[in-house]
């Protein structure tokens, strides 16, 4: 029989990721050993309280049955609180203002499937998260690619997005702090952004994965924050990144009711919810004191010093890493992306992550993060420093 993939399929590249895997297995196979800091994902445990109360909830036979769609009220309320405290933006209402995900990247897939027609423009940050573009040109919409450039903090220029593609958007994609640049956006930058999407009738998707994972000794803020956000707006946030929460498959999107009920109605033609005893251990995530957070930030900043300081130690320009696990560093002269990370992972064994799988406008740089232990970083920067280049 003859066998077809369907024609959006076959035009779609192996996802970055996937790919980067594949390689890694190789490798490994030959014996070669590997430093990874490829994919953006947190290599110590959950806290033991988040995995004691998932322990508790799995003995529980209620939760055994077909989760709630939209997500269990105790999950949406901790979210609406989660967003009171930490951002200030209060009075979410978690019925129809909050819906639970299983794992953010679920949302942000499905979001276009609710939004997106046939020949409908969006707005996405380049570089960036390749599941923006992907989705939209999955659900026949246009990829429309706003540069975001180091000269501008890696903001994106609205006044530069011609006045036909502004009429013509129906989404714009933003996501502080930002993969793979990890930079950060304030609150003057939001309000410019609802100002450019209320004059153009723009949905406003926020990806706020990376929300406590900063540097600064000010927390980044949320787009919900700023007056108008919540006209135009939904933010999808995880627990991944902040709780070592990867395997979890849990997050979930706030925001405007009407974006909320879109991506819920997708969702309930599509999944059947996300377990309710890991939604019971996102509640204890959410609820309980924030301390094991600080000390997870803690970890990522002194490994973030050790591969920045070592690296421009060795003369590379490595750009500043405001908040993220991530770090961007500029090729060598006469090297593409993939070039420079072809070099580290066959001569150094170090997985990085080419930024030109995050978009045209990541050719430049390689993408390191800092997902493995303080002493695999710095032998990660030895390493780069024998390469030959
Ligand atoms: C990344 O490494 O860019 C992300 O962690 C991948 C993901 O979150 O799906």
């Amino acid at each position: 029989m003859k066998i077809e993939l369907a024609q959006r399929i076959r035009a779609l590249p192996p996802y970055l990721f996937a790919d980067i895997d594949r390689k890694k297995v190789e490798l490994r196979k030959q014996g070669k050993d590997l430093i990874d800091l490829g994919i953006g994902d947190p290599d110590r445990p959950t806290p033991p309280h988040i995995v004691a109360a998932m322990q508790q909830a799995t003995a529980e036979s209620k939760y055994h049955r077909y989760p709630s769609y939209e997500g269990m009220a105790s999950f949406r309320e901790a979210a609406a609180k989660f967003y009171a405290d930490r951002f200030g933006v209060m009075g979410l209402d978690p019925e129809r203002e909050v819906v639970a995900l299983i794992g953010s990247k679920e949302g942000i897939a499905h979001f276009p499937v609710a939004f997106v027609d046939p020949g409908d423009l969006v707005l996405v940050p380049d570089p960036g998260y390749p599941v923006y573009a992907t989705w939209t040109r999955f659900m026949g919409g246009e990829v429309h690619y706003v540069r975001l450039l180091r000269e501008n903090g890696f903001l994106p220029d609205l006044s530069s997005v011609p006045e036909e593609v502004a009429r013509r958007a129906k989404i714009l994609w933003i996501n502080y702090p930002n993969n793979p640049t990890a930079a950060l956006a304030t609150r003057a930058f939001y309000a410019q952004v609802v100002e450019f999407a209320l004059k153009y009738d723009i949905i406003v998707a926020s990806d706020l994965a990376y929300s406590e994972v900063y540097y600064d000794d000010v927390p980044p803020p949320s787009f919900l924050e700023v007056p108008g956000a919540r006209e135009c707006g939904i933010e999808f946030h995880s627990l991944s990144k902040t709780y070592n929460m990867t395997g979890w498959r849990v997050g979930f999107a706030v925001g405007n009711a009407a974006l909320v009920a879109g991506l819920g109605k997708v969702k309930t033609n599509t999944d059947s919810g996300a377990f309710e005893a890991v939604q019971a251990a996102a509640v204890a995530a959410l609820t309980s004191s924030q301390a094991c957070v600080d000390e997870i930030r803690g970890v990522y900043r002194e490994r973030m010093d050790v591969l920045v300081s070592g690296l421009r130690g060795a003369g590379f320009d490595v750009l500043d890493p405001r908040a993220t696990f991530y770090c961007l560093i500029a090729n060598p002269q006469g090297y593409s992306s993939a070039e420079f990370a072809s070099k580290l992972l066959i001569e150094g064994g170090i997985v990085a992550t080419p930024a030109n799988g995050f978009g045209p406008g990541g050719e430049g740089y390689v993408r390191l993060t800092v997902c493995a232990e303080v002493e695999r970083i710095r032998e990660a920067v030895e390493r780069v420093r024998r390469v030959k280049l």
